[in-house]
């Protein structure tokens, strides 16, 4: 029999694979090229070359045993190096392989994190709108998810709610910038006060409360935006990251959790990172692909591809008359939905053949999401939809 607590996971999902399996149905009854499904945050550009490259090297010119035997549960020595190497590089920290443990992916790096610094009915802050999966990651360890509205002019987090929603219980904030589903990036000015409200509750409960950073999209920032480096912020922060978007290979999954030096507990803390990895099931990340990452850390995908998705589909719904702040980075866009209720809004978007996720699936009722990361042509063509769409709640 199926326990009670994953028949609640079930009951979430169900939404979610409705829409996939709605979208097979619909691309079936009117063909794929008129069905414009921008529900999924699935990578739509190539990963670079020298990814291929890379597996090739890596597969013809490393020793079977070295290549597929279980490594460290962290990860090899040497790839988690050269990552604390280039973080050394680009952002002046002082780490070395102890910072790291290499993940399935973010996914992983954020379940471990929490499996580390949760008791039971813990609490963990989330600003929304915020990454649907964060209720059930948080859920799997027992702790208790405290979303803060951001403020919806912005999508900044407001400060104000934040303090507020601090407790004796607080364990964990967890920051997703740039974000899904916004695609804002959290300003130094929002980090600094950020910082100061930890800073003072963890004196006033005498114990730590961490940030964990996810930062999937990390590489998708568009113009002169700037990504604030958290740790400069922050002591008590860990980093998670993938290489799902920055490479488009989220089927690989390769990623890690990054503890910072400064951290309450480091030691024990990365021990404990190296434990959860293995008892959670994941034991390691895929070899092969862990020994890809130095060759190709370097790269990412050509962001030009999103930039030019975003401005034209932005453009779009705002000559449309849409209401939609513009973001810097990931491949999302949030607008204000024309009715109140964005479930109704979204259902009503398929009699276009639009498929938009709701904010409330992301705690952010009112307005929609829209991943961006198709093909240019499907933006082009669904322009005559979102018209239409607009047309049916201007009357
Ligand atoms: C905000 C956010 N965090 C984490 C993840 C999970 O990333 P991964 O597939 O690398 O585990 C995603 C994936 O879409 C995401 O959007």
């Amino acid at each position: 029999m199926v326990s009670e607590k994953m028949k609640t996971f079930m009951v979430g999902s169900s939404v979610i694979r409705a829409m996939f399996e709605e979208g097979k149905k619909m691309a079936k009854k009117y063909g794929k090229e008129n069905v414009f499904d921008y529900s999924l945050g699935n990578p739509s550009v190539e990963p670079p070359k020298e990814v291929k490259e890379a597996l090739i090297k890596v597969i013809n010119e490393t020793a079977p045993n070295e290549l597929h035997g279980y490594p460290n549960n962290s990860g090899f020595e040497d790839v988690r190096l050269h990552l604390a190497e280039k973080s050394n590089r680009v952002h002046g920290t002082h780490y070395n392989e102890n910072n790291y443990v290499i993940t399935t992916g973010a996914a992983a790096a954020l379940n471990i994190t929490l499996k580390v610094i949760l008791e039971p009915q813990d609490e963990v802050i989330v600003f929304a709108p915020f990454f649907g999966e964060y209720r059930n990651y948080i859920c799997n360890y027992d702790g208790v998810i405290v979303p803060v509205l951001s403020d919806t002019k912005t999508f900044q987090p407001d400060m104000k709610k934040f303090e507020d929603a601090i407790n004796k219980k607080t364990k964990g904030v967890i920051i997703n910038t740039p974000n899904n589903p916004t695609g804002v990036i959290y300003s130094a000015d929002t980090l600094t006060q950020m910082s100061e409200i930890l800073v003072r509750k963890e004196k006033e409960f005498g114990h730590a409360i961490y940030i964990i950073s996810d930062e999937p999209y990390r590489e998708l920032v568009y113009g002169d935006a700037v990504l604030p480096f958290v740790p400069d912020f922050y002591d008590d922060t860990f980093i998670a990251y993938s290489y799902s978007k920055s490479l488009s290979i989220p089927g690989e999954r390769i990623g890690y959790v990054c503890a910072n030096t400064k951290m309450e507990d480091f030691e024990t803390v990365t021990e404990a990172l190296n434990i959860a990895n293995r008892i959670g099931g994941f034991v390691n990340a895929p070899t092969i692909w862990q020994r890809v990452i130095p060759y190709v850390s370097e790269c990412s995908v050509d962001i030009n591809i999103y930039k030019k998705n975003r401005d034209t589909l932005y453009n779009m719904l705002i000559e449309l008359g849409y209401e939609c702040i513009k973001p810097d980075g990931a491949f999302y866009l949030f607008p204000k939905t024309l009715i109140e209720d964005d479930v109704a809004f979204c259902q009503a978007a398929k009699e276009f053949n639009l498929l938009i996720v709701p904010g409330s699936s992301f705690g952010c009722p009112g307005f929609c999401r829209i991943a961006y990361c198709v093909s240019y042509e499907t933006i082009i063509n669904s322009k005559e939809s979102f018209k239409k769409l607009k047309d049916k709640f201007s009357k």
